[in-house]
């Protein structure tokens, strides 16, 4: 079995990474970690595990952490991340950082939405987890750079139009996801009273996984891609609905968009083409996204869903896991 430390593992994808590595045949949790006031058992912390789950949350040491995993999962705030990654590494552990830290390779571009960047040796190895893309460069990765929930939806969705050069102009992308998205402490506007019965737009022109967006939509098509993002939060846990508008180059009939589709990822496990509309439920709690292509008049709009802290978080980083460790791709993963 190959033995798995979560940091960050009192957080919202920390817990849902314990969740998934419970069911794992192959791989097992040997060591948590979380700051001093989170530790203890981890049912009594978490009383969804009593009964379950029968292990302890630490505070991180580094000796103990060697000595018992193989594997991280880095389950932290960014600039929390890049404290921490650069010893992980240093010590012959494989990471897998959730955080945006490894994700944007040009440090000014991170600088400008983040904070400054002080891990440039690493971030120039890091590899970014979209498994579904990147599938080779993962599988021999020592870093890999978890993908932000949003930037999932979109290259996901997006993926078959810049592959074959079928779009241009820049790439409009709505999305509404549920308030999990912000993690487990709530700030003023994600606070109940304000969520509950209600919906908003936030980081209007300037949400933070819009460079991740672009650099990745750009890496995918081969050539510079601008993306227009703008994220809502509407009065649900979890889920993320992407709405994405794109010009064709040429005129395409919807019929040829979804055969491009269907034909796109007909070997992919988790990502199904649909031929309606994706509903969140549907993928509530699971790592599959749900895709359905459309055309209105003369543009081509992708409706794309996952789960923010599955396929958006600990279930792409398991399935990362997975390929790392030439597992089952879909191992652990509903
Ligand atoms: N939520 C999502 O939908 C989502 C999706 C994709 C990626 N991500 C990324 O995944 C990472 C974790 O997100 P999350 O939603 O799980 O956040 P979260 O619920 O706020 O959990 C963060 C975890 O980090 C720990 N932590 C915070 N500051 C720390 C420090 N200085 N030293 C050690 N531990 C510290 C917290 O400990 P305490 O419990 O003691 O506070 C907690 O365990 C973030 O980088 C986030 O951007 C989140």
């Amino acid at each position: 079995m190959l033995p798995v430390a979560i940091i960050g593992a009192s957080g919202y994808t920390g817990t849902e990474a314990i969740e998934i590595l419970m069911r794992h045949p192959n791989a097992e949790i040997t060591y948590l970690t979380a700051l001093p006031e989170e530790c203890g058992n981890v049912a009594e912390v978490f009383p969804r595990f009593k009964g379950r789950c029968a292990l302890d949350i630490e505070p991180l040491d580094m000796n103990k952490l060697t000595k018992k995993a193989k594997v991280v999962l880095c389950c932290l705030p960014h600039k929390v991340s890049m404290g921490f990654v650069p010893k992980l590494l240093a010590a012959s552990l494989k990471v897998i950082d959730f955080s945006a830290d490894y994700r944007i390779k040009d440090i000014a571009v991170y600088e400008k939405y983040y904070q400054p960047h002080t891990d440039a040796e690493n971030l120039k190895h890091a590899v970014y987890g979209l498994c579904e893309l990147f599938r080779d460069n993962i599988k021999n990765a020592e870093l890999i750079a978890n993908p932000g929930c949003f930037p999932t939806s979109l290259i996901l969705g997006i993926a078959p139009l810049l592959k074959n050069k079928l779009i241009k102009g820049t790439i409009i992308i709505n999305s509404v996801t549920g308030a999990s998205g912000a993690g487990k402490n709530p700030s003023k506007s994600f606070h109940f009273p304000n969520m509950n019965e209600n919906f908003f737009p936030y980081g209007i022109g300037k949400h933070r996984h819009q460079p991740e967006m672009e650099q990745i939509a750009s890496e995918v098509a081969g050539s510079d891609f601008e993306v227009l993002f703008q994220p809502h939060v509407g009065p649900f846990d979890y889920g993320i609905m992407s709405t994405i508008y794109c010009e064709p180059k040429e005129k395409i009939t919807a019929e040829k968009i979804a055969e491009l589709y269907k034909s796109f990822y007909k070997d992919e496990h988790f990502v199904q083409v649909l031929n309606t509309a994706p509903i969140l439920k549907d993928i509530a709690k699971t790592n599959y996204c749900h895709i359905y292509p459309a055309l209105c008049k003369d543009k081509i709009v992708i409706f794309s869903a996952i789960d923010n802290l599955i396929k958006g978080a600990s279930g792409q980083a398991i399935q990362n896991m997975n390929i790392m460790y030439g597992f089952d791709e879909t191992a652990g993963l509903l």
